[in-house]
């Protein structure tokens, strides 16, 4: 049994990810500022998981744990605080075999309008967590990469090799850090680091417990078509009608959040299991559906009718972008499993249980929000 750290661990893949791992026995610790998090994601991860009651040790520290088998101990903390770092590593008694790294910001536009907080949390952020490793003797990294790497490229589809050619701060930070990660790695070889290279994650877990919860607006497809669905938006708009694909809109690898939770189960598995190495993977399905293909999968799958119109297209999109998935399998023996009808079967279970997502965090304890009891 792994104690593992999850820095981000209450967002959307951070939380699926929770799920899996603790599924398969192992010892988490989160540490998440709730910026994009919930606590109450939490919650119901370790429901999910059959884990006993919240114990709430101190003002930023619960744990939800099943006698002799897995456990979850959530910290409330800033990935650049070093303080707040060395907590997390400390909490359960020290021994933190490995690090799933999912803390950063995400969002294209706003990394155009805000690039200072971009580097910052993204890179500075991965700095001071490398020195807590370092610290604290733990070489063993799983780092949330992106698709957003290659770029607006024609090539269809991707592999690994591609030119890297990011054309938003965002994308910058993510480049800056696998460059980063592979310095690291190239001045010590006791390190073991996968950057796994999301392509489109969406869905949501099948009990419709769990699932994405962006802030405000979404800015990317599925979850916007799902708001539409529960009637919280109107409609959706189709960025572009004209793009050189068979219906004209934008085709992207579509994969199931559960299949990339599973991902990071097999990357953690074989960094272990496997004498130290860099390993750079496309998660991805490999297939591609255009915009119009989900919006008609989705009503099907549910009986339901999204109203939509075709506007023009978004600054920075391009046409395709589908995974070439093939490494991963060779390497870790790792491919998607679910189908697009899966996807929107359960990333609509979760919104129409879930209207308003997880609700709001603001103003409420953690602790409340978790139903944690205190001990002394
Ligand atoms: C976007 C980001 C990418 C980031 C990824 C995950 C951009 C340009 N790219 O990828 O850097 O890694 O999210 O967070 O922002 N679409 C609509 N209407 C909408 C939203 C999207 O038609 O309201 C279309 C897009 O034009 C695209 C497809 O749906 O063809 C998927 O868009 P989205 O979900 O935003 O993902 P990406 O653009 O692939």
């Amino acid at each position: 049994m792994t104690k593992v750290l999850l820095t981000g661990g209450a967002g959307f893949i951070g939380s699926h990810t929770c799920l899996v791992l603790l599924e398969t026995g192992h010892q988490l610790v989160v540490i998440d500022d709730f910026s994009n998090g919930s606590a109450e994601a939490l919650r119901r991860v370790a429901e999910l998981a059959g884990l006993g009651p919240w114990r709430q040790a101190s003002a930023e520290h619960w744990t939800a744990a099943e006698p002799g088998g897995g456990s979850l101990t959530l910290l409330r903390g800033d990935v650049r605080s070093p303080r707040d770092l060395d907590r997390a590593f400390a909490i359960t008694g020290g021994g933190i075999s490995a690090v799933l790294h999912f803390a950063g910001l995400k969002a294209v536009g706003e990394s155009m309008t805000q690039p200072l907080r971009y580097w910052d949390v993204n890179v500075t952020g991965t700095v001071q967590l490398l020195e807590a490793m370092g610290r604290h003797a733990c070489q063993t990294l799983v780092f949330s990469s992106s698709a957003t790497l290659y770029g607006t490229t024609d090539r269809v589809p991707i592999p690994e090799t591609a030119p890297l050619q990011p054309i938003n701060p965002y994308g910058y930070t993510k480049a800056a850090v696998e460059r980063l990660l592979t310095d690291v790695a190239t001045s010590d070889p006791g390190w073991r680091i996968a950057l796994l290279r999301y392509f489109n994650p969406v869905g949501a877990h099948p009990s419709g417990r769990i699932g994405e919860d962006p802030n405000g607006l979404p800015n990317n497809l599925f979850p916007f078509l799902c708001q539409v669905a529960g009637g919280r938006r109107q409609h959706l708009e189709v960025f572009g009608g004209d793009w050189p694909t068979p219906d004209g809109t934008g085709v992207r690898d579509y994969l199931h959040v559960m299949d990339l939770a599973e991902g990071h189960g097999r990357a953690l598995d074989v960094l272990q299991a496997e004498p130290p190495q860099m390993l750079t993977l496309n998660l991805g399905s490999g297939h591609g559906y255009s915009v119009l293909e989900l919006v008609r999968s989705f009503e099907t799958t549910n009986g339901l009718t999204l109203p939509y119109a075709v506007v023009e297209r978004r600054p920075g999109d391009s046409a395709v972008s589908v995974a070439d998935p093939r490494e991963a399998e060779r390497r870790m023996g790792w491919r998607t499993r679910r189908s697009l009808a899966d996807i929107c079967r359960d990333g609509w279970a979760w919104q129409s249980a879930n209207p308003q997502g997880y609700g709001s965090n603001e103003g409420q304890p953690t602790g409340a929000l978790i139903g944690a009891q205190q001990v002394s």
